[in-house]
């Protein structure tokens, strides 16, 4: 595995690999690999000749209380999991390699869908940081094809959207949840967990579950599912940031009568903030 810190070395191996006609996988990332990263690589090794890989912390979707300075970066581990995984290059660039002018003045891309319901409700300007730096690595890389994962289901549906507003030509390919033993979905967020939150933290699944055997046995009062799963999730000891029953294309809340539904949670720990969705087709 090469490994690139700046735009201009990344870009002068993958133009010689263009000119051979090789196809380009991309997987971007912020580090602090698990498994369901490297599920992410081995999917792009399956369909594409070379894969690219990033890890990069990047400031700007993270906001002012949250947790960019205390972010696990563990580099060197990470640079053994994707030796292993079959990644062929990695590119880990500075901030200033990244955004040489600076956050401030910062060109960036808005998504006006789809960014300010569920997690954007609670993280302001993190979808805009995503997709700003999703556009540069795809500016940088031009791959064909980008994984990333279900687990981040809204983040996955804004940077289609955005892929097809603007015209990207590459193909989004989405790769299933990863997750522990328990069923917790595999997160890099999970070291932020205490040993006597671990056993219950599988509650956001458990209710995610529960939601969907609800509606497809018939129920349809999603308000009132909403409310009982949050109550659910209280009592195993956590406060939730939303669960809410949507649309899976729009994200918007579910009509009565739709039939591609997600369902979609966050919960605080005392250090973390966890995301789940489940998606079901009542087709
Ligand atoms: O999902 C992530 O790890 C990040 O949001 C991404 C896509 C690498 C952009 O920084």
């Amino acid at each position: 595995m090469r490994i690139f810190h700046t735009v201009s070395g990344l870009r002068e191996v993958l133009k010689a690999c263009r000119l051979k006609g090789l196809r380009i996988g991309f997987v971007p990332t912020m580090g602090n690999l698990h498994e369901g990263h490297l599920a992410l690589v081995e999917q792009a090794r399956s369909s594409c000749d070379i894969v690219v890989c990033s890890i990069f912390v990047n400031a700007l979707q993270f906001g002012l209380n949250e947790d960019w300075d205390k972010y696990p970066r563990t580099y060197q581990v990470d640079c053994d999991k994707l030796r292993d995984s079959g990644c062929d290059y990695l590119f880990h660039p500075e901030d200033t390699e990244m955004y040489p002018n600076g956050l401030d003045t910062q060109s960036r891309v808005i998504c006006p869908s789809m960014t300010d319901v569920l997690c954007g409700a609670s993280r302001p300007g993190h979808f805009e940081g995503v997709t700003t730096v999703v556009t540069k690595l795809f500016n940088i890389v031009q791959p064909d094809e980008a994984i990333f994962g279900i687990k981040d289901y809204q983040q996955l549906a804004v940077i289609r959207r955005m892929v097809e507003d603007l015209c990207m030509p590459m193909q989004i390919t989405a790769a299933p949840i990863h997750r522990e033993a328990d069923g917790l979905a595999m997160s890099s967020r999970n070291t932020y967990i205490t040993a006597d939150e671990r056993p219950n933290v599988v509650v956001l699944k458990e209710s995610l579950e529960w939601i969907a055997e609800q509606i497809k046995t018939g129920a349809r009062n999603f308000t009132e599912l909403e409310t009982m799963a949050i109550q659910r999730i209280a009592d195993a000891g956590f406060k939730t940031d939303y669960i809410t029953v949507s649309n899976s294309k729009t994200l918007d809340p579910a009509a009565e009568d739709d039939l591609e539904i997600t369902i979609l949670g966050a919960i605080f720990t005392r250090a973390a903030r966890l995301i789940d969705n489940l998606s079901i087709n009542l087709d």
